[in-house]
């Protein structure tokens, strides 16, 4: 094909080229882009539809994406029983840490107890027995409660926010506690105590919304329609054992409370 420019001229807008960067020539013969149509083909989309064609089958509906907040709540609201609650959590699929854990912790105690205690997840005993505060945490739970005449076989029920082991015993994320406050709310509607015991920040945070473990404890408040005691959680006591003069005074206000009513 003959050129039309001179080649100087060519020469020149050549080097011009290969200074704007250019390395290779795609084609084999040039490309005159002055001597094509002006208006670029249209997307396939907008092309008059060419009836010998067959037509493109549509592509497959997308499944409706799934609140897992919303299907938590939907979930614990469908469940009348505490038996059917563990049924509806054993089978949420939307909390990944259910794919880490061994197992459901869901409660141990007495159903129906005066007195419910909410901790924070289970660790790594709690999640290989399937109950709540089997640890060496909950041994001395276990120890606090007798002192004031309370024990899980008789008269405390005892559930956790997470009923799922996070890994490594990290701590709740933000998420997972929004994601299993329904099913937790539920479980206190079920169980129907008279007072609520918070183990900690963390169950804190889930049912005042506030943290501040060392303002709160000892502090009657109300929550979930209930009066509620905020204390400090056993396995910080096994770490600041001083500490332990505060969860003594907690118990008797919490003894002191049981005998009020
Ligand atoms: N700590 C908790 O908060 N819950 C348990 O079940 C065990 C340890």
């Amino acid at each position: 094909m003959e050129s039309a420019l001179d080649p100087h001229t060519a020469l020149a807008l050549l080097q011009w080229q290969v200074e704007l960067g250019v390395t290779e020539t795609i084609l084999d013969a040039p490309l005159d882009r002055y001597a094509l149509p002006e208006t670029a083909p249209r997307p396939p989309a907008q092309a008059a539809a060419d009836p010998r064609r067959p037509a493109m089958p549509a592509p497959p509906p997308k499944a409706p994406e799934v609140d897992p907040a919303q299907e938590a709540v939907r979930a614990a609201r469908a469940v009348g029983s505490l038996d059917a609650l563990r049924t509806a959590l054993a089978e949420f699929e939307h909390c990944e840490l259910k794919r880490g854990a061994r197992n459901l912790v869901f409660a141990d105690g007495v159903p129906g107890a005066r007195v419910m205690i909410i901790g924070e997840a289970p660790g790594r005993d709690e999640d290989r027995e399937g109950r709540p505060f089997v640890g060496r945490a909950g041994q001395l739970l276990d120890r606090m409660l007798a002192a004031i005449g309370l024990s899980r076989s008789e008269s405390v029920y005892i559930t956790n926010v997470l009923p799922w082991r996070p890994p490594q015993n990290r701590d709740p994320l933000p998420v997972e506690i929004g994601m299993m406050k329904p099913f937790l709310e539920r479980h206190v509607a079920l169980a129907k105590p008279e007072v609520l015991v918070l183990m900690g920040n963390i169950s804190c945070e889930t049912v005042l919304g506030r943290r501040g473990i060392t303002r709160l404890r000892g502090q009657w408040t109300q929550a979930m329609g209930l009066p509620v005691l905020p204390m400090f959680h056993p396995a910080y006591l096994l770490r600041q054992p001083q500490m332990k003069r505060q969860a003594w005074a907690d118990l008797l206000e919490l003894q002191a409370k049981l005998r009020e009513s």
